[in-house]
């Protein structure tokens, strides 16, 4: 990014600090949801048609479960069904009916089914908490790319921070709407990994930050006995061959997935007394931007940087790839739109309901806050920057 950045990221860091902690979940957060997880989930078995076998649970995933929600937040929930058992008659579709009755009957608010989407879904509002929920049937590949989203938060404390105040900035600016042709809160997550896996290694732009030190690693290329140290690109994909595998079922597809990701045990830096210490924490820590410096690039790299034309954002190689191998390999279209591909569902794009005025109107979105960081910079900003020299 230009160098006139730095003057208004220490007021934009300032300000982000200030803004943060309304945004983040209340303490009551986590237990209210699990009352409500338990709760609905003890009307599973027994009690409706014999569709749900003993021991069939319901899982929390979503930003409920990934680090990165806030009270206002939907609860995404998903059943499973226990691994002896075999899976029960009938397709997800009729479950998500069954449910659907099962939740009315038992008092849940503007039942809604949608037996017939590519995840068939059910929402409602629990009435005790008012809370909106849904819930899908055998989600496996939801609830691990809720825990890798959630290891990814823990790298360090800016990763939060970015991402919170992309989130809250994208709902202020209303691009942060699926179901409206613009981008899921999973999107916004997947983009700011990816600049922090890339573009942050340029961040601070001044001369005396001069070495290469990305904020977060891919975890999906690191060894289970990671030993703290930067690898390099080649190194990685070598290591990647040795990796082990974490096969999930795909539900709709039926062939296995690799979830594999690098977990590290919670750590003293983490909050853990008796942990021990984070190599993910000493691996950020190289990189020293502050998160208003961040967000300013951030903003920059999605007005300016990125190649949406040719490029397909990948958080799963710690990059991007060519469209056109996309196009051979999955069939996806080749256009100028943004293309997130999911962490695990490769084959998947995660943008790709995103029309040519809607992508066009989220990077002019990117365009429009970088310039105001720009302005601020070269006005008043500026000002109180060169008072403090
Ligand atoms: P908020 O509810 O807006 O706070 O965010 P969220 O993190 O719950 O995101 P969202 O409602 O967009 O999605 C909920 C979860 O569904 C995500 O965390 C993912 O696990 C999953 N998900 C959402 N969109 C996709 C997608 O396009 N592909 C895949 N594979 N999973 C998705
Ligand atoms: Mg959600």
């Amino acid at each position: 990014p230009p160098s006139i950045l730095p003057k208004v990221a220490n007021a934009l860091t300032e300000e982000i600090e200030s803004l943060l902690p309304a945004l983040l979940p209340s303490q009551a957060c986590f237990q209210t949801r699990e009352n409500v997880r338990e709760r609905v989930e003890a009307l599973l078995p027994s009690r409706g048609p014999t569709t749900f076998p003993d021991g069939t649970r319901l899982r929390v995933f979503g930003s409920s479960a990934n680090n990165f929600g806030n009270d206002a937040a939907d609860l995404d929930m998903c059943v499973t069904f226990p691994d002896s058992s075999p899976l029960p008659a009938g397709s997800s579709g009729e479950m998500i009916e069954a449910l659907a009755s099962l939740l009315e009957a038992n008092g849940m608010e503007d039942v809604v089914a949608r037996p017939t989407a590519r995840i068939p879904i059910v929402l409602f509002r629990e009435p005790g908490t008012g809370l909106d929920c849904d819930i899908s049937v055998e989600n496996p590949l939801a609830l691990r790319n809720t825990q890798l989203l959630h290891e990814y938060s823990r790298v360090d404390p800016r990763v939060r921070a970015l991402a919170y105040i992309v989130k809250h900035w994208a709902r202020a600016r209303k691009i942060n709407n699926a179901s409206g042709g613009t981008l899921s809160s999973y999107a916004y997550i997947l983009m700011v990994l990816h600049f922090l896996q890339t573009a942050a290694a340029a961040v601070p732009s001044t001369p005396d930050t001069p070495c290469y030190a990305p904020l977060v690693p891919n975890l999906q290329l690191l060894p289970p006995d990671w030993k703290g140290n930067e690898m390099d690109r080649r190194e990685q994909m070598q290591g990647q061959r040795q990796l082990p595998r974490q096969l999930v079922t795909h539900p709709l597809e039926g062939m296995d997935v690799d979830t594999y990701f690098y977990t590290e045990p919670p750590s003293e830096e983490q909050g853990q007394p008796n942990g021990q210490r984070s190599l993910l924490r000493e691996y950020a820590a190289r990189n020293k931007a502050s998160v208003g410096e961040l967000l300013v690039a951030f903003f920059w790299y999605y007005s300016w940087e990125f190649d949406y034309r040719d490029l397909v954002l990948s958080v799963r190689l710690g990059g991007a790839m060519k469209k056109e191998r996309k196009a051979e390999e999955d069939g996806w279209a080749v256009n100028s739109r943004l293309a997130i591909e999911d962490p695990f569902e490769t084959w998947y794009n995660v943008t790709h309901f995103l029309k040519e005025g809607k992508h066009r109107h989220i990077r002019q979105e990117f365009a429009r806050a970088y310039a105001l960081c720009v302005e601020e910079a070269m006005g008043e900003g500026a000002t109180e920057a060169g008072a403090e020299g």
